[in-house]
């Protein structure tokens, strides 16, 4: 084969082969592709796009690239999810212990956080002695003893992926909805999930900006899914504001401890239960409520056992910012934040990263201090900034300057639960 024909091939409009995919993946992942070759491919398929057969094959020579998981029985059905990222999304943390109170099994391997979405596992992090990596002999083990695992995806996961997914970040080649689902969906599959969730975000906040692509994205993964007989359902959901209070790792964990005892804002309880549902479906577990269950605060024990298994001390207090600063309301009515401004401004605050070898700050964040949707006044407190770095609160308000909407409309959070696809 040559790359440059399997190039022009897509820039003209064309479908590639499935020998070409097969070569052109393996090829790129052994180094025999350059950067600057799988570059232009990546630009030719984000403005040519490809039909669902080149999808399903694209998706499965990234599975092919690496190994594939296998946990053999572990006694009970595995289930995962799957977010395509969004601020204060930290439903993972209550999820996997709620679905693993409920019987099954849930093998979260997670990725770190770039720009401002947050990254699971820089959450996690902020729990003192608490550990990302695990062999996979402790992730079989986890899940059959405590059901519930969140760790660092192994670098022999989708090797494909890993290579290509930091040069589409460089290179404008993020946004293409056959790109992204090939990218989510070869990493689920070789992780050996037996049924998965998703949860695709639409609206600031999120990749996709409006409902008709994040349905097309879902739909296009949900087909990836069945396409490789996994049993795959997606719910689309609002990002135009931010997920429950917090947006900052610790922070984040303290709202997700709240959530896990019983309590926590109506709309992470919401999200939780709704993806609990559709991840128990999928695991055959029809008998029993995860809305009781959260409630009840029995999820808990299987958050500190998960916590304890892997390092943490779940009882330990969480890291706090040294600095604290209050935004309040310059005039009255329907307070409905902005996802985007809330997310680069705990970004700013320290809570994200630039560049995949920064150190994120585990204190550091926005904290919201009323409900987006609620009534406010003028001078109601908003808000609070935290940070470690003082320098860095300018940075965060000029993010929120035109992002703390007040406005004359009715009170209340847009929707969350936009539309499921099976
Ligand atoms: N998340 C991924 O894992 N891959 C993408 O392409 C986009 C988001």
């Amino acid at each position: 084969f040559s790359t440059v024909d399997v190039i022009t091939a897509k820039r003209d409009g064309g479908r590639l082969t499935d020998e070409q995919i097969d070569w052109v993946l393996a090829a790129y992942t052994r180094g025999d592709v350059a950067d600057e070759q799988m570059s232009a491919l990546a630009m030719a398929i984000l403005l040519n796009g490809m039909d669902a057969a080149e999808i399903a094959r694209w998706t499965q020579a990234m599975i092919d690239s690496g190994e594939t998981l296998a946990f053999g029985d572990i006694g009970r059905p595995l289930v995962d999810k799957h977010s395509t990222g969004g601020v204060g999304d930290k439903i993972t943390l209550p999820l996997a212990p709620l679905v693993a109170a409920c019987g099954a099994a849930v093998p979260q391997l997670s990725g770190r956080g770039l720009g401002h979405t947050g990254g699971t596992l820089d959450k996690l992090e902020s729990i003192p002695g608490w550990r990302a990596s695990l062999t996979l002999e402790e992730i079989a083990a986890q899940l059959a003893s405590v059901g519930a695992v969140i760790c660092a995806t192994t670098p022999t996961l989708a090797p494909a992926d890993r290579k290509l997914y930091a040069l589409r970040d460089v290179t404008g080649t993020v946004e293409s909805i056959p790109l992204i689902a090939s990218s989510i969906m070869s990493k689920k599959i070789a992780e050996g999930t037996g049924g998965l969730v998703l949860d695709v975000k639409v609206g600031s906040g999120a990749f996709m900006k409006t409902l008709d692509r994040a349905r097309e994205l879902a739909r296009t993964m949900v087909d990836i899914g069945d396409a490789h007989g996994l049993a795959t359902t997606a719910l689309v959901t609002d990002m135009s504001v931010p997920l429950g209070r917090a947006a900052g790792n610790a922070l984040e964990v303290a709202e997700s401890v709240e959530v896990l005892r019983g309590g926590g804002p109506a709309d992470v309880v919401e999200l939780t239960v709704a993806l609990a549902r559709e991840m128990l479906a999928l695991a055959g577990i029809t008998d029993v409520d995860p809305a009781h269950v959260l409630a009840s605060g029995a999820a808990y024990p299987v958050w500190e056992a998960m916590i304890a298994a892997q390092g943490g001390d779940p009882s330990v207090a969480l890291p706090v910012a040294s600095h604290v600063e209050t935004v309040t309301a310059e005039r009255s009515g329907t307070f409905t934040p902005d996802a985007l401004a809330v997310g680069v401004a705990a970004w700013r605050l320290g809570a994200g990263r630039a560049r995949k070898e920064d150190a994120v700050q585990a204190g550091a964040g926005v904290l919201l201090l009323v409900d987006p949707g609620a009534e406010v006044r003028v001078g109601t407190p908003l808000l609070e900034l935290h940070t470690d770095t003082p320098d860095a609160v300018a940075g965060a308000r000029a993010a929120l300057d035109g992002g703390l909407r007040i406005t004359d409309g009715p009170a209340e959070r847009p929707a969350l639960l936009l539309d499921t696809i099976r």
